[in-house]
């Protein structure tokens, strides 16, 4: 049985409030879990909605933080797949590879383990394994990789090849996945096609990377910010539009520059107004949007049925569609194969006492994805 552990974490303690890196207390882990030495991790969007106070989060203090690269520490009761020394993606979403879902060749919204952001604890008994002077501090999408050591389920760490560079994979742990799959997984255009991404974030641009990977020919960056457009064209993509150059909508800007429509749409704005662009600017027939920004909560999807009625196809996808245990080892792979780039995605890199400068540069917009470095 392993034993506590006192190790430096980066605790959110106040929404909006710098985090504070101090020691702080990991329980060994329990059954199914798996305690975790983070080498790296890095920060995505998802880690700032949650400690800005617009997010809402009630539940302080906190340990952020779900993109990463670690290495099994210790194991809990029942775990057979895992071992100490196995490389790991911690990943926000699991896989129990138990439930209907999991067992669904198409689905990998896990019953069990799909992503949840009210919860605060384990899921074997709804504590915490974090604690500092006996209080306790919430976990964070199951993962909270901002601490030198954490404690996961054993359905949400995909094992790796251990010569995969943590500094690099990392990134795989959510955006580059979530986009990159979006693309292969759902969208899976043709050699030759006609591709528009509607947003040129970190997802945007390996939604980009995707299209890059499956041979499309056209990949037209819609952004409304121009800034985006220089650097996307070092992600493949070959054409720009902002929507407010124009004065109609950008679907039928598409549509004119495409004969039509395009082949195939990738939203990742998070957007209304973007989803249903997304949707209306593929081409009848054959075309086929999927959305993968997060919207609002009150946000309501309209078009005319006629867009279906004329043979357009609308899809969702959640990380990708990635079954993250069965299928990001193979992601991983195609990056060891140089069949996917992952260096250009990292634009910055921070020690673990300098974490606070992430939020800074992901703030001003400058970069797509800083490392944090963990000085173990
Ligand atoms: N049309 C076109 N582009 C837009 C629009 C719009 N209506 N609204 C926003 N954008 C652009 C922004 O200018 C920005 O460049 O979308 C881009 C979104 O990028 P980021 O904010 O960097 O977001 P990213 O991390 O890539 O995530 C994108 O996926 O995971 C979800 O919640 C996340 O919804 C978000 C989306
Ligand atoms: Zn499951």
């Amino acid at each position: 049985m392993a034993s506590p552990l006192w190790v430096a974490a980066a605790v959110a303690w106040e929404a909006g409030k710098p985090l504070v890196i101090e020691e702080v207390e990991v329980a060994p882990p329990q059954k199914m879990e798996v305690r975790l030495k983070i080498l790296f991790t890095s920060l995505c969007h998802t880690d700032m909605y949650f400690w800005d106070p617009k997010g809402q989060n009630p539940l302080f203090p906190r340990i952020l933080g779900h993109e990463g690269g670690g290495i099994v520490e210790s194991v809990g009761e029942g775990v057979t797949e895992l071992a100490p020394g196995d490389h790991v993606l911690p990943v926000f979403t699991g896989e129990c590879k138990e439930c209907a879902h999991c067992k669904s060749e198409d689905s990998n919204m896990c019953e069990l383990l799909c992503v949840n952001s009210d919860r605060g604890g384990m899921i074997h008994d709804g504590k915490s394994r974090f604690s500092s002077n006996g209080k306790p501090i919430y976990h964070f999408l199951g993962t909270s990789t901002f601490s030198e050591y954490t404690v996961v389920h054993v359905g949400c760490a995909a094992k790796i090849n251990p010569r995969a560079p943590l500094d690099k994979v990392c990134v795989l742990s959510c955006g580059i996945s979530t986009g990159f799959g979006a693309t292969v997984n759902v969208a899976k255009p043709e050699r030759g096609s006609t591709v528009a991404v509607f947003g040129l974030g970190a997802v945007g641009l390996a939604a980009a990377e995707g299209a890059r990977v499956s041979g499309a020919s056209r990949i037209i960056g819609v952004d409304m910010n121009p800034n985006k457009f220089q650097l996307a064209k070092q992600f493949g993509v070959t054409e720009c539009v902002n929507p407010k150059d124009h004065n109609k909508p950008v679907q039928e800007v598409l549509a004119e520059m495409t004969n039509g429509g395009v082949d195939r749409s990738i939203e990742c704005t998070g957007h209304i107004d973007a989803m249903i662009s997304a949707f209306e600017c593929v081409h009848d027939g054959w075309g086929v949007a999927v959305l993968v920004g997060v919207p609002p909560n009150d946000a309501v999807f309209k078009t005319n049925p006629l867009n279906f009625l004329n043979e357009r196809t609308l899809k969702g996808s959640c990380f990708g569609n990635y079954k993250p245990r069965s299928d990001i080892p193979g992601v991983v792979e195609k990056y060891m194969n140089k069949e996917l780039e992952l260096d250009k995605f990292i634009t910055h890199q921070v020690p673990f006492s300098e974490i606070n400068k992430a939020f800074d540069y992901m703030l001003k917009g400058e970069c797509i994805r800083c490392i944090i470095r963990m000085e173990h």
